[in-house]
């Protein structure tokens, strides 16, 4: 057997997550790796919390990147906030709110599930009824922007029905960040996750969080230790705050390239402005949908309830969900993801995130799909779609 370098085949990459990465983010990974307490280092990691606070839209001192993906957020915020016996409120309205019931429990604490059905909202008036049949809740945990079905919950809402009744709040902004409005301090969320994999156009494998002093009290006045040493707060802040100046102590080996790779795409995205970044999210978001339904395709969310990069699309009777997939990725390198759980074999689902949500990915994507589907036997008028792409781009 011979090993040589594995040089990976060329994809755009529209499915769930990761998103296709920014050129200047490989380029950022590729630099030399320093000593993760040099100063230099330290001074990149201070730039880093401070484009991370832009991207959150919040001035939480405690905002930073856990080393490790998506799911290290999330368990960082439950490990962190839940004590045993904490009764916490998991809103759960497809995957993700179901992984969050899990984490609840695996830190000690006691989950009521409120649930909506996959593809919908969560519903705050099912929040404040669970609320008010449980007064003695600690957390309400919610995820906004749920990528299994596409579906965009109301944070600002959920939120100040959770505060009415005195609770924290631990939102899940994994797909959200960068994506779609999510406004940290103006909607008042206490603890607050995401992924460096989706809408930053960055690598997989960081989790940025926050979290407001109310979190923070929490999280140093436990009367029980935080069952992770990984993810221990009080321990990792030691080597991201240290002192309050410039001394850190160390606590893990931080992975060096990676953050560089995610200061460059907060710059990215610092450069591009937030608020266009959404803009740019719905722009292309309207113009496939307008390519989709001309293809007699439709969504699977209603209309208010969208997220624009993340397309939840019917597979049609009849259609071979996993052989389209497999010819877009084998003849056109184009990777679009499975439906999940409940909504397997049923959706498609079509990410428009990051550097992925551009206007040749749209029409790409409507063109291969089109074609794909006709080669199947379908009678769809690809030309058509195509047009009202380009209009819907041009508006
Ligand atoms: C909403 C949501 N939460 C959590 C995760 C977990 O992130 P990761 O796969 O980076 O661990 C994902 C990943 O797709 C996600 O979409």
């Amino acid at each position: 057997m011979t090993y040589r370098s594995f040089q990976p085949p060329v994809r755009t990459l529209m499915g769930p997550g990761p998103a296709d990465v920014h050129p200047r983010v490989l380029a950022a990974l590729a630099r030399p790796t320093i000593g993760h307490l040099d100063p230099a280092f330290v001074g990149m990691m201070d730039e880093l919390k401070a484009l991370l606070r832009i991207a959150f839209r919040t001035e939480n001192a405690l905002t930073m990147p856990i080393s490790a993906p998506g799911s290290a957020g999330m368990e960082t915020c439950f490990v962190n906030l839940v004590e045993p016996g904490d009764k916490v409120i998991v809103c759960i309205n497809g995957v993700f709110g179901g992984r969050m019931k899990e984490n609840v429990i695996r830190a000690g604490g006691e989950p009521i599930c409120v649930e909506d059905t996959w593809g919908r909202a969560v519903d705050p008036n099912k929040l404040e009824d669970a609320l008010r049949a449980h007064p003695d809740a600690r957390i309400v945990a919610f995820v906004q922007a749920e990528t299994s079905t596409g579906a965009s919950s109301d944070t600002r809402a959920l939120v100040e029905v959770a505060h009415r009744h005195d609770c924290l709040t631990i939102v899940d902004a994994v797909t959200a960040l960068g994506g779609s409005p999510l406004e940290v301090d103006a909607w008042e969320v206490d603890a607050v996750y995401a992924g460096s994999q989706k809408c930053l156009s960055c690598t997989p494998g960081l989790a940025p969080i926050s979290m407001n002093e109310r979190a923070l009290a929490k999280v140093t006045s436990r009367s029980t230790p935080v069952r992770s040493w990984f993810l221990d707060l009080n321990l990792v802040l030691g080597y991201w705050h240290g002192d309050g100046g410039s001394k850190r102590s160390y606590h893990h080996t931080a992975p060096v390239n990676a953050l560089y790779a995610l200061h460059e795409s907060l710059l990215m995205l610092a450069e591009e402005g937030i608020e266009a970044s959404w803009a740019r999210h719905r722009h292309n978001h309207l113009a496939l949908r307008a390519g989709l339904e001309t293809l007699g395709l439709e969504l699977v969310v209603p209309e208010a309830e969208r997220l624009p990069q993340l397309n939840a699309v019917s597979i049609p009777g009849g259609i071979d969900d996993a052989a389209v997939r497999a010819r877009l990725l084998s003849q056109y390198g184009l990777e679009i993801g499975a439906g999940l759980g409940a909504l397997a074999g049923k959706v498609w689902r079509i990410g428009l995130m990051g550097w992925s949500s551009r206007p040749q990915n749209v029409l790409f994507c409507i063109t291969a799909l089109g074609t794909v589907l006709n080669d199947m036997g379908a009678n769809l008028d690809t030309g058509a779609a195509l047009d009202r792409v380009q209009h819907a781009l041009n508006a």
